[in-house]
């Protein structure tokens, strides 16, 4: 998922940026815009440190506000910076945030704005994101791991921190997340926790079946309903495992991915996650037969003008097999269907439905779906038809997981 796919998402939004001092603040830069891009209202706080590596000028043009560096800041007109910044916001993020701020937020000390703002946030209803930046020795050091655990257990929320090259030469853990992956972990962390403690699976893309070890047969399907479903599962506290056919997308934040090649390979790893999943989600467009048997060279022309006969066989029904099982007939794993139709999307849905032995099918149709990036979706279950109208597929999958958690969360009250 790209930032442009979360434009809007936090619109309405007040988010104070703090940046303390470290290497990675030229990131903050970005991630700033990116928050803006989002919709959100960004007001920047800078300590000292913070302004030896990016200038308020800077960060000024790009929140589109003059940034906040001291505490005796004469705008506020009670003198009350700290007071007044931390009551408007709806989350604080710290990004990048040093050892040494993490030190004083750990001590309670409120030595310049930042830091003082932090300790007088309401913090039932200021949440505060903290993103690590530093070497990765100050990182491991007993005394930065001691403060992390402090502030967690005080309440902050602690993002990364990643793996991999330093601004100082070294290579490790202490690298603040990119700008993207912060904007991602800003929007989960507001999402409703609707899946929290439910254990999804999904199938998603395609399947490649094999005639030869060069040639096979596909279909068009680009996996993006799936990959978007697994992402907005995720945001919304699920533990999501993505059974993926090859496909050319990322792998959504914080989703386990296998990926797999054949019908087949799917079956057999959706099946054994099946047995530990509250919720089965089958968005992908498996092949419905395969060569009977691949061949294990390249077949050739062998210049008589006649082509090689296929024979087929079917592959297994992936969703009916698991809705078929004893967990999904108990009511242990609540099971999801696709439907890509051509022509009579109600019609079909309803009888794919009752075959496949799902409680919830939802149709779309086919040729208008694959590859783009919006769609609109009919949900058949025994209630009825809903409708959701033709929206981004990002927009569709949240919509669609808070479908399933009502019906999920109903099934089990
Ligand atoms: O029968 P049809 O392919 O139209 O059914 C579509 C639904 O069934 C989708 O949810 C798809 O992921 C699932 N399916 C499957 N295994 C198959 C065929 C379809 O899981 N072999």
């Amino acid at each position: 998922m790209t930032a442009n796919d979360l434009a809007g998402e936090l619109s309405g939004r007040h988010i104070v940026l703090g940046l303390t001092g470290g290497a990675a603040a030229f990131k903050a830069a970005e991630f700033c815009r990116l928050l803006t891009r989002a919709g959100a209202a960004v007001q920047v706080v800078m300590t000292e440190a913070g302004c030896q590596f990016m200038t308020p000028v800077t960060m000024q043009a790009l929140s589109g506000r003059p940034v906040y560096t001291s505490q005796w800041d004469a705008r506020a007109d009670n003198s009350m910076a700290h007071i007044n910044l931390s009551r408007e916001a709806d989350a604080i993020i710290v990004a990048p945030a040093s050892a040494d701020f993490i030190a004083q937020l750990a001590q309670g000390r409120a030595s310049e704005l930042l830091p003082l703002l932090c300790l007088a946030r309401p913090a039932e209803r200021v949440p505060l994101l903290l993103a690590p930046a530093m070497n990765r020795e100050m990182w491991a050091h007993p005394a930065t791991q001691r403060n992390v655990e402090q502030v967690r257990e005080d309440g902050a929320t602690v993002l990364g921190v990643a793996h991999g090259e330093q601004a100082c030469g070294e290579s490790g853990e202490g690298r603040m997340l990119e700008a993207t992956e912060l904007l991602q972990e800003l929007v989960a962390f507001f999402t409703p926790k609707a899946l929290l403690g439910q254990r999804v699976l999904i199938t998603a893309g395609p399947t490649f079946e094999a005639i030869d070890p060069v040639r096979g047969i596909t279909n068009h399907s680009s996996g993006k309903m799936g990959f978007a479903i697994a992402q907005a599962a995720q945001e919304a506290g699920a533990d999501v495992t993505l059974v993926a056919g090859p496909v050319h997308l990322p792998t959504p934040r914080g989703v386990n991915r296998v990926d797999v090649v054949s019908a087949l390979d799917m079956h057999e790893v959706a099946a054994q996650l099946a047995q530990n999943a509250h919720i089965f989600i089958a968005t992908a467009a498996v092949a419905d037969w395969r060569p009977a048997s691949a061949s294990g060279h390249k077949i050739k022309k062998d210049g008589s003008g006649t082509a090689p006969q296929l024979a087929f066989v079917e592959n297994p029904d992936i969703l009916s097999d698991i809705a078929h099982s004893a967990r999904a007939q108990s009511g242990e794993l609540y099971c999801v269907g696709f439907a890509a139709e051509s022509e009579d999307l109600i019609a079909n849905a309803q009888a794919k439905r009752a075959r496949k032995n799902v409680p919830l099918l939802v149709g779309n149709l086919g040729p208008a779906t694959f590859g783009r990036d919006d769609n609109t979706l009919v949900l058949v279950d025994d209630e009825g038809v809903v409708e959701l109208p033709r929206a981004s597929k990002r927009r569709l999958a949240q919509q669609l997981v808070g479908e399933i958690a009502r019906r999920v969360s109903g099934s089990t009250a």
